[in-house]
């Protein structure tokens, strides 16, 4: 092998080849610093390899060669049909290679690896799929205006966009922006999260052999502040998409205000759960308990927020604990029993251990959890599934993105309370409602300001289906007929047909 993809042998015994170059014009480069940094194992909390980092320059490389592909041979005349194929293709590719795929996920995330096997990978896969269907459908409009005018509009690719991707489902972030984007005809820089940089430099592999042409996918690890930030400040960058967190995506959009890019953010979420007296009590505590323990609580649209109708509450509280105790099993993420993973990185475990001492300190109830576990082999970024109960509204732990399996339940007494109070946040991403009056469901729907709501379930999502937030939790939606319009820019044509 080169010295730019490695033999690695994964914890499960999954022998493979790890590309850890820089990815640009289907090529794998070192950086021209030489630079590299570690990815560590969440589970043993050893590193697993070092990768490029790429600097501004290595940006500056890869935009003139995606901004080339753009408008050259072969990508240029492709077209819709064409394009569907390549994303068929990369979908064949990646079901093919589900085992590696998920192992990689495992090993560098600490989600468990069955989660990822028939979760992330079949998501991806399906991903891939429908924005084929949409690649030879991208099309404009004639709209009546007067007798003496022919107008028409043209959808055409925005151009050279710049991708930004969190480290939560770090595949499944890939295909959401890369779907897409090379469904609607454009050519791309994307930057995984320098906590997971291997998944897709091997996804970098399979796009290859797919036949993706030069130029029209670069895929560059590197660190936020550099690589990240030379993304979205470029001159010669017409996009900007980014996943992560709100103060994040505060910081591009002003880097990408240089350019007026244009711009989708999906950012962070405090989803709040709103269980009411007459809701099916285990399926309310099996959907929120998922949708907030699953990934190790690690979801964008977890919801952390549990507020119960008084005459529910008690009852409710004891049978989610007792289903963290019977579901939420804590170990090896490559176990096949394990519901629970480590948390990604020193820093996010960290980040929710202090979270815990918060909660502790300003007076609400630990009910569950509230420590590390090191239950596993000693090592690992692993916590306890934490329970807060009486939590009032203005602790940091309602009101702040914890991003772990860390949850708060607070009780409601009327249906205009637990609405006023679910809106009383600053994120607008998810919102769960458990009733079984459907009258109730549909109205309190309309009424939570939020991108989706879910009525009797949680955090699940659909290829087909619009996702993203209104207020700080986003702008833009990806997925869907919806998430079209990201990539795509309108060009009105006005024909006069008067003498
Ligand atoms: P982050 O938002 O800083 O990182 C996400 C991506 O943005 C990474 O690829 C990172 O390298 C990049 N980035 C960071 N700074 C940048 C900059 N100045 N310019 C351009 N790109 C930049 O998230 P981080 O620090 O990893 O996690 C902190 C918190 O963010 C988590 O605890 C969680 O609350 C939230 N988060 C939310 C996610 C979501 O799905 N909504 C995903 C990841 C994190
Ligand atoms: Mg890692």
């Amino acid at each position: 092998m080169s010295d730019l993809v490695l033999e690695l042998t994964a914890p499960n015994g999954l022998k493979y080849s790890q590309p850890i170059g820089l990815f640009i014009n289907n090529e794998f480069v070192k950086s021209t610093s030489g630079e590299k940094f570690a990815t560590v194992d969440p589970a043993t909390e050893t590193d697993i390899t070092n990768v490029y980092a790429a600097s501004a320059d290595d940006v500056d490389i890869a935009v003139k060669a995606a901004r080339k592909a753009l408008k050259s041979e072969p990508y240029k005349s492709l077209g819709g049909p064409g394009r569907a194929r390549l994303l068929l293709k990369i979908a064949d590719l990646i079901e093919q290679n589900a085992h590696t795929l998920a192992t990689i996920e495992c090993w560098d995330n600490g989600k468990p690896y069955l989660h990822a096997l028939y979760a992330d990978v079949p998501m991806v896969v399906n991903t891939l799929r429908y924005f084929a269907g949409w690649a030879d459908k991208l099309q404009g409009d004639m709209i009546e205006t007067t007798p003496t005018k022919l107008i028409y509009t043209i959808r055409e690719p925005v151009g050279v966009c710049g991708q930004i991707i969190p480290w939560n489902y770090p595949i499944l972030m890939v295909v959401w922006k890369i779907a897409p984007m090379l469904a609607c005809g454009n050519t791309t820089v994307l930057k995984p999260a320098e906590q997971t940089p291997l998944s897709a430099l091997f996804l970098a592999m399979l796009f290859k052999e797919a036949g993706v042409p030069p130029g029209v996918i670069n895929i560059l690890n590197g660190v936020g502040r550099v690589t990240g930030a030379a993304i979205a400040s470029h001159l010669d960058i017409d996009k900007v998409a980014f996943t992560g967190s709100t103060q994040t995506g505060r910081e591009i959009m002003k880097l990408a205000s240089i350019n007026l890019k244009n711009i989708s953010l999906e950012t962070g979420g405090k989803s709040p759960s709103l269980v009411f007296d007459d809701a099916d009590l285990a399926n309310a505590v099996k959907w929120t308990h998922q949708g907030i323990m699953f990934n190790a609580g690690q979801t964008c649209t977890a919801n952390s927020r549990i507020l119960v109708q008084e005459g529910v509450y008690e009852k409710f509280v004891e049978q989610f604990k007792e289903h963290v105790k019977n579901v939420s099993k804590i170990g090896d993420p490559f176990e096949s029993t394990t519901y629970q993973g480590p948390q990604v990185t020193q820093a996010q475990f960290d980040r929710v251990m202090g979270y815990i001492e918060s909660g502790k300190s300003e007076g609400a109830t630990l009910a569950m959890g509230g420590v590390p576990h090191k239950n596993v082999n000693g090592k690992g970024f692993y916590i306890a599934p934490t329970i807060f109960t009486d939590v009032k509204d203005h602790y940091k732990i309602y009101r702040e993105e914890v991003f772990g399996p860390f949850c708060v339940i607070s009780s409601f007494v009327t249906e205009e309370e637990a609405i006023t109070r679910a809106n009383d946040t600053t994120y607008g991403l998810g919102a769960s409602i458990f009733t079984e009056n459907m009258k109730r469901g549909h109205r309190v729907a309309r009424a939570i300001e939020s991108g989706t709501v879910w009525i009797n379930s949680s955090i699940d999502s659909d290829f087909r289906v619009p996702f993203g937030g209104v207020k700080q939790s986003g702008i833009g939606r990806e997925l869907g007929e919806a998430g079209l319009a990201a990539y795509t820019s309108i060009k009105s044509v006005h024909v006069n047909l008067a003498d």
